[in-house]
């Protein structure tokens, strides 16, 4: 298995390009499952996640062509509708090739997607809708067993809690079914936008884009002619290279990204100190030399977001004064927290709260990731760790972040991918 060695340098400077968003991509992949054309897809991540579900579309009989930045998925030859345990196992977001499946041929069979380190992740929301869409659903030995003999039906949902997939796959679920289905507490995610954005240019004609009410006017199982598209920056990705720049106090530019993605990051990153230079696509981090302690709330978007609470956690830890951060999505979303304390940080926990003492100094030593987010917090505490910091279980990172040692290190970093 591969680590990473990390070494703290005297400063960082130059520029990242941002790759495409893992959590955009993946509900698009899907959504060609909804076409009867070819449907080429631009600016994907290189990750572990985008190619486990394009496996999994070859799995069930699609044809996906890689091109020099661009994949073409043709989902016309498509015949299997069993999504098996052996690769939903490994990425539980394979759960939404449900509702496209589910929509376009009336059957579908998906493993159960486990719960993961971050918590539970049930897919109960998912599944209670899509039965009010006329969809029967059975669970057998860890498999979810859905029918729709008569095809789906547009109805009125209301979520009783946000859920980013859920919200994706009622979307494509509805995008071929008999009449309208009206979502409300919907997702707001820009991930959410776009895969609502491109539906809408291939004639499904969806209301409310942006909003916590989608209205979504199916086809009644026409496929759909669907455009190319280019994906969205990825937004987590870039606030973790901004919080690079903050916790190195070293002035980074990224590039290829949307500073509007990333509204309450950089609000919080401004309240710990930093001041922004912002263009249509870039973004200039002006770190102060003194970072302040901050208080976050995660929430849904587009409040601060659950997946750079663990990347702030690590920054908080150079804070000036005590910082308070609560994890309202996820039960078990801490796990970097006793990494971070083995490498000298001051931090408690009291249920959904970490309180983090900030101004300690970290040394670096072995540490292991425990899921995506976690081993990025890791990589920047071992940015600012007196001595060496290997990071253990990068398999973690490679599901999300696209080279991420190869962009560091273009811009002055000591980060060497090694094997164990
Ligand atoms: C998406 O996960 C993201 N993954 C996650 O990013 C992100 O952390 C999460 O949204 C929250 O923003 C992808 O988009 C592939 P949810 P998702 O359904 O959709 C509960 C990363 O780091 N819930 O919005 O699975 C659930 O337990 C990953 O890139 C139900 O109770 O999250 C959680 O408490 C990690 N029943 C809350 O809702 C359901 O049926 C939000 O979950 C569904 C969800």
């Amino acid at each position: 298995m591969d680590y990473l060695q990390i070494k703290k340098v005297k400063s960082l400077s130059g520029n990242i390009k941002i790759s495409g968003a893992k959590n955009a991509s993946l509900p698009l992949i899907a959504m060609t499952i909804l076409a009867k054309n070819s449907v080429s897809i631009k600016n994907l991540p290189q990750v572990a996640d985008i190619r486990t579900l394009l496996k999994l579309l070859s799995n069930l009989g699609a044809e996906c062509n890689f091109h020099d930045d661009k994949v073409v998925v043709n989902t016309s030859s498509l015949a299997q509708t069993k999504a098996t345990y052996d690769i939903v196992k490994t990425m539980r977001a394979s759960i939404l090739v449900l509702g496209p499946i589910l929509t376009r041929f009336g059957h579908c069979e998906v493993s159960l997607p486990g719960g993961c380190a971050i918590g539970q992740r049930p897919v109960d929301l998912h599944l209670k809708a899509l039965e009010q869409m006329g969809a029967i659903i059975d669970i057998k030995s860890g498999y979810i067993e859905a029918t729709a003999p008569n095809g789906l039906k547009g109805c009125d949902i209301i979520f009783d809690k946000i859920t980013v997939t859920g919200t994706a796959n009622i979307i494509m679920a509805a995008a071929l079914a008999n009449g309208k289905t009206t979502l409300t507490n919907a997702a707001r995610e820009p991930e959410v936008v776009q895969l609502c954005e491109v539906l809408n240019n291939s004639g499904v004609m969806i209301e409310g884009i942006g909003t916590a009410i989608l209205t979504i006017h199916g086809t009644n199982s026409k496929l759909l002619n669907i455009e190319g598209f280019t994906v969205i920056p990825d937004r987590i990705e870039a606030g973790t290279y901004l919080c690079a720049g903050a916790i190195t106090r070293d002035e980074l530019t990224l590039t290829n990204v949307n500073a509007g993605h990333l509204g309450a990051v950089l609000s919080k990153l401004e309240e710990m100190g930093s001041s922004f230079s912002i263009t249509k696509d870039t973004i200039t981090i002006h770190p102060s030399k003194v970072i302040k302690s901050v208080k976050i709330v995660t929430q849904e978007y587009p409040a601060f977001p659950t997946d750079m609470q663990a990347q702030f956690l690590a920054l908080a830890t150079q804070a000036n004064g005590t910082s308070i951060i609560e994890e309202r999505l996820f039960e078990n979303r801490f796990m970097h927290v006793s990494e971070l304390q083995r490498m000298g940080a001051d931090i408690s926990l009291n249920g959904h709260v970490a309180t983090i003492n900030g101004g300690t100094k970290l040394s670096g030593t072995d540490v292991m990731a425990t899921d995506l987010r976690a081993s990025s917090a890791l990589v920047l505490a071992g940015l600012v760790a007196d001595g060496v910091t290997d990071v253990h279980r990068i398999y973690h990172l490679d599901r999300g972040y696209d080279a991420l040692e190869k962009k560091l290190e273009a811009v002055g970093a000591n980060v060497k991918r090694l094997k164990e």
